[in-house]
């Protein structure tokens, strides 16, 4: 829609500043305040070329564009090395009404993915553990970047790489026979599971001759012993029901779910695969794969005692999501701790010849800070995902009970603000970046929060229930206060956030957008009047905010976010 202005105005001009039109869309901004309109021109690189000051350079620009009387354009002025454009109010709000109305909850839709595949790796616990916080990251931003790519036209398809193998596993069967019936596994098996697993090791400590059985267990798991086969099956029926509960709560889905066991009958046949292209080298009885020269640590394929490795197993398991799910590009959506190793997997793979490794891409996050407390796993103090989740349903429960107790469906919108609080408090940061939790910021509801953007949503809800008419599709009247043209400007440039959002991997650029669009509602709400205006105002103000929430909803559910109908 903002992109309709820049292509419009980029083909009224660019003759006269014998430019492509898409290098001038290209460069075309938003001027920062809202009086001198929707479009910017800057002149500045054209400075040494024309010889020229960028402010006469910009004045002369906006003089010639002046008398070119293009259709709509109602304003042009030169500010500093800029020329600003406004185009007419009507015409403005009637492209935004138009593609609200033609697209409706498919707004900031596109299809340049369209005949492309994503395969995103998301979520990815290990079995027989609870998620951590660091999950909740891999999650929310994997599934807000899986619906973000649905909307450009991708064809995505989310997997969940389950930690189902590796020795952990013997020590688990071990555990389960000496000690299964100390625990209850009829009621709360995932607990128990997790339990057993956590005195097993505890134990290990003061046994070390369990570490060994353990290991022998697993070596039976590996050469196919049916009993423990079916306990390892058990394990993961188990944590996938609880994970399943968990994904149902967050609304999150994935297409397969592929543990890091599906890849055991491929990883020979990847091992041979190096060796072929004379890849694989001997070090210290190891089998490795030399980056010597990208600077980094060789890339190890198989250990001295015949042990495949994490890195073997995404190299085998990148070949299948390439070759099998033709995939065209390949995300990870893993904390910026396994940052080495995509860089070793991916360097691996170019240097076998694959030119598409070069668009594997890790998406990596930085981690939970509570306080001065850094989330840590080994250290034994991990906070899990269910915890912050059940903490914030509660927490937003008792708000409700105190300033609202009639409100309809407490439960429901208390899960709804809960975790769009904490879903919203993960995104809006860059995801690189560790993120700051604390309660009072999460779930302030007149902060840079989940629930003051969900709480803009319900009040544009809330207007149009009142409302309570058709819109029409168009209005004459023109919505020409600076609120007004703030708000629709702000709208008109939504497809183009959620464009600029997938061609990074970045969320956080929609979050930060709805905070911006929350504020610039609340503007709008306050200095305008509403359902008190004339009549033809109060539609044409309506239409303004059935745009709003058309949008804020669609925002927060590419996030994975719920607008509650009331709160
Ligand atoms: N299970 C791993 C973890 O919890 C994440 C797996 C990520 N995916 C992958 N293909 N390596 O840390």
């Amino acid at each position: 829609m903002l992109h309709t202005l820049k292509q419009k105005l980029a083909q009224e001009i660019h003759e006269i500043v014998s430019r492509p039109v898409n290098d001038l869309v290209a460069l075309m901004e938003v001027p920062r305040d809202i009086k001198f309109g929707q479009v910017a021109l800057p002149v500045f690189r054209w400075a040494k070329e024309w010889k020229k000051a960028p402010p006469i350079i910009a004045q002369e620009l906006a003089q010639k564009v002046k008398e070119m009387n293009v259709e709509n354009l109602s304003q042009v002025t030169a500010v500093g090395g800029f020329v600003n454009f406004q185009f007419e109010d009507t015409f403005v709000q009637s492209l935004l009404f138009n593609e609200c109305f033609d697209k409706g909850k498919d707004i900031g839709g596109s299809n340049v993915g369209a005949g492309k595949t994503i395969v995103i790796d998301f979520s990815s616990p290990n079995i027989a553990k609870p998620m951590s916080v660091g999950h909740l990251r891999a999650t929310v931003i994997g599934q807000s970047i899986y619906n973000i790519a649905k909307s450009q036209g991708f064809n995505v398809v989310g997997v969940n790489h389950l930690g189902d193998w590796g020795v952990q596993f013997g020590r688990l069967a071990l555990a389960y026979q000496m000690w299964s019936e100390e625990y209850d596994f009829s009621g709360n098996a995932f607990q128990s599971l997790f339990d057993m697993y956590v005195r097993f090791h505890e134990e290990m400590k003061t046994q070390p001759e369990l570490e060994k059985q353990g290991s022998l267990v697993f070596k039976k798991l590996e050469n196919g012993d049916q009993e423990i086969k079916k306990l390892w099956e058990m394990f993961i029926d188990i944590s996938i029901k609880e994970y399943n509960k968990i994904y149902k709560l967050l609304g999150v889905t994935h297409d397969e779910v592929l543990g890091e066991s599906f890849y055991n009958d491929k990883m020979k046949p990847t091992e041979e695969l190096l060796s072929q292209k004379g890849l694989l080298e001997e070090s210290d009885g190891a089998m490795v794969v030399k980056l010597d020269e990208y600077d980094m640590p060789p890339c190890l394929i198989r250990k001295s005692d015949g042990a495949s490795l994490y890195a073997t197993r995404d190299l085998a398991c990148a070949l299948y999501r390439r070759e099998q799910m033709r995939g065209d590009q390949l995300l990870y959506v893993v904390g910026v701790d396994q940052g080495l190793h995509f860089q070793q997997v991916f360097k691996v793979l170019e240097k076998m010849g694959y030119d598409w490794a070069k668009s594997c891409k890790h998406i990596a996050f930085g981690m939970y800070k509570f306080g001065e407390n850094k989330m840590s796993t080994r250290k034994g103090n991990v906070i899990f995902l269910k915890d912050i989740v059940d903490k914030a349903i509660a927490l937003c429960a008792e708000v409700i009970e105190e300033k609202n107790p009639t409100l309809l469906n407490k439960e429901e919108v208390a899960r709804q603000v809960g975790l769009g609080a904490v879903i919203f408090n993960d995104l809006a940061g860059d995801s690189i970046k560790d993120v700051k939790f604390d309660w009072d910021r999460v779930l302030d509801f007149e902060g840079d929060s989940g629930p003051y953007v969900q709480y803009s949503g319900v009040r544009c809800k809330s207007l149009l229930e009142k409302f309570g008419q058709e819109l029409p599709r168009a209005t004459k009247v023109a919505l020409s206060s600076l609120e007004e043209r703030a708000l629709v400007r702000l709208l008109l440039s939504f497809p183009e956030v959620v464009a600029t959002s997938y061609q990074n991997f970045k969320p956080h650029y929609l979050a930060n957008y709805l905070l911006d669009l929350s504020k610039s509602f609340n503007n709008f709400y306050h200095k305008c009047q509403i359902l008190k205006a004339d009549d033809e105002v109060k539609q044409a103000r309506m239409l303004l905010v059935h745009s709003t929430h058309l949008v804020i909803e669609k925002a927060l559910n590419l996030l994975n976010i719920e607008l509650p109908n009331r709160m």
